[in-house]
């Protein structure tokens, strides 16, 4: 048997692995469930990143290299950003509802990108995400590992702008 990344815990406390787990525990070890995982895990972080992938093969016991060769097949799969820092805005319904748009238009108007984009100096990444797992503090965004709660859009720029002049 080929090796493969065990790592079956989750890789932090983050409350949207438990969504990931649910997806894969549903969808039991059957082929198929590779691909609704990472789709859980795309609409929940907004990309795949390393730990994810690992966990995730560890969760279904699949090699790795199968795991990196359905996220890369699939062009509906993104992997890592490459912006230095990343901005995830969560347009789930609750978010949505109480003002993810704004904060897309904020983020959008003050550094010229869209979600999926990144900056021409690398500096930052914008992508969405279906449910960051805390509907309570809609509408919420995630900079870098940090979740912002009931965040409006001036905040929100105010933050990136830290982070970003932080390492300037
Ligand atoms: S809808 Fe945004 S955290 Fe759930």
């Amino acid at each position: 048997m080929q090796p493969f990344f065990e790592q079956q815990r989750s890789p932090s406390e983050d409350k949207r692995w438990k969504i990931v787990e649910a997806t894969a525990r549903r969808h039991g070890r059957e082929p198929h469930a590779l691909i609704e995982t990472l789709h859980t895990v795309q609409e929940s972080f907004g990309y795949l990143d390393e730990t994810a992938l690992g966990y995730v093969a560890g969760l279904l016991r699949v090699p790795l290299s199968r795991v990196y060769g359905v996220a890369t097949f699939y062009h509906f799969f993104t992997l890592k950003p490459k912006g230095k820092h990343t901005c995830v805005v969560c347009t789930g319904t609750a978010c949505y509802i109480k003002g993810a748009p704004a904060l897309l238009a904020a983020v959008g108007k003050r550094y010229g990108i869209q979600p999926g984009e990144t900056t021409g100096d690398n500096r930052l990444s914008l992508v969405t995400a279906r449910c960051l797992g805390s509907c309570g503090l809609a509408p919420a965004a995630v900079l870098d590992s940090a979740v912002l709660g009931k965040v409006t859009p001036a905040t929100l720029v105010e933050q990136i702008e830290r982070g970003v002049k932080h390492d300037a």
